[in-house]
């Protein structure tokens, strides 16, 4: 008699997480990490952020029990991460049309997102961009959503290719939602103008779609206020919204797993409604969410000295970020590769695509020990004075044989 188990297949490594531990296995000591998406600073490591360090000081000691917090996290932690999306005075928020949990992560944010559009409408199709964060299908496909593809990224341009994206959600059901990527975009670094999400809300609201946003890198692009742009537009605009938001990258809190789910309603009769189907979902898959990342958030908003802390250290990670594109832009044309990539420079947060094949970027890993995933994203947070040369050196000569 066959196990039950004999049934499952071996899957094969995550496309992202897979490749850190090709890395973390390679013994040379020049090797390089382009591949998942952590911050590192020009030592090639990963801090945890001073006013982290000192927020988690002060949740440590004041600290009087481990008992449970509840189904929806930490209200403060909540509310905070409403005023940093919508801003504080955002009429979304005073009219009670907000509903958010703290979920494990921006994932998890994802997932409950996803199961509660499938309660909500079961037909509903969430359209991804081409390209997307890989787990997005995972997620959401796992929370039972049909997905579909609209185009997003020109590969030979090296641009946003709106006018492609608009036609495709011209044609999207009503009732559907298109998920946008809030700023830096993951994988390929290119985002939306202004004028882009103006034109993106007109659509949305004369189609009946719901836009459902993933802001994973508040802060990373331009500053903390103009990277919520597109959502404040579009919780102005639209009468239902989905965000799910990480405290991941913005405030380096990766494993500790911290995120939110909000969904803006009509109004406040139905965004009650939504808040208890929210908490159900949440209480269904995980029960709670872990506290110790969120009380750490939570703490850094509620104290001016700690938040203007974090406002400085958020900018220093960005401004560096902004800084390693045009050195590794300019070190590419230096070395007068027939590909212009001047784009990685006008690009902004962690990612950008070299355009490179596959057979390429296994070179790339296999002879220069550049770990990239195989999409051929880079994360440009694992650049320093250091690397700058080799890898740049590196890219040349894959992209000459
Ligand atoms: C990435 O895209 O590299 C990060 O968001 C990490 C992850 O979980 O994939």
């Amino acid at each position: 008699m066959p196990a039950v188990l004999d049934s499952l297949k071996t899957i094969p490594s995550d496309a992202i997480l897979g490749i850190m531990q090709l890395f973390r296995a390679d013994e040379d000591p020049n090797k390089v990490d382009l591949s998942v998406g952590v911050y590192q600073d020009e030592s090639g490591s990963t801090p945890v952020l001073e006013c982290v360090k000192r927020a988690e000081g002060e949740v440590y000691a004041a600290e009087d029990t481990k008992s449970y917090v509840g189904i929806a996290g930490n209200p403060g932690f909540n509310r905070g991460i409403e005023e940093i999306l919508f801003g504080a005075d955002h009429p979304a928020l005073a009219g009670g049309r907000a509903a958010t949990v703290q979920t494990p992560g921006g994932s998890g944010a994802v997932s409950v997102a996803g199961h509660l559009i499938r309660r909500a409408k079961p037909d509903a199709r969430v359209w991804l961009s081409d390209p997307s964060w890989p787990n997005h299908r995972q997620l959401l496909g796992l929370a039972g959503v049909a997905l579909e593809h609209y185009p997003y990224y020109d590969r030979g341009a090296n641009r946003v290719d709106f006018e492609a994206m608009c036609a495709a959600i011209g044609t999207i059901r009503p009732g559907d939602s298109v998920l946008i990527h809030g700023c830096c975009h993951n994988p390929c670094g290119a985002d939306l103008t202004r004028a882009q999400w103006q034109t993106l809300a007109e659509l949305c609201e004369r189609h009946d779609v719901v836009p459902f946003i993933d802001i994973a890198y508040q802060g990373l692009a331009e500053g903390l206020e103009e990277d919520a742009y597109g959502v404040r537009l579009m919780a102005e605009r639209l009468r239902e919204l989905v965000v799910v938001a990480s405290c991941s990258k913005n405030f380096g809190l990766y494993r500790e797993r911290v995120g939110s789910a909000t969904v803006i309603s009509p109004d406040r009769e139905r965004s009650a409604t939504v808040a208890s189907n929210l908490s159900n979902i949440a209480r269904g898959i995980y029960s709670m969410p872990p506290d110790h990342g969120a009380a750490i958030v939570a703490r850094i908003l509620s104290d001016a000295d700690l938040g203007a802390l974090w406002a400085r250290e958020l900018d220093e990670m960005r401004e560096r970020l902004n800084g390693l594109r045009r050195l590794l832009a300019g070190k590419l044309a230096e070395r007068g590769t027939t590909t212009d990539f001047s784009f990685i420079a006008n690009e902004r947060g962690m990612f950008s695509f070299l355009g490179i094949s596959r057979e390429q970027v296994i070179r790339l890993r296999e002879e220069f020990h550049v770990y990239l995933v195989e999409s051929s994203r880079i994360n440009v947070a694992g650049i320093n004075q250091r690397n700058v040369d080799k890898v740049a050196d590196a890219i040349a000569a894959v992209l000459q044989d």
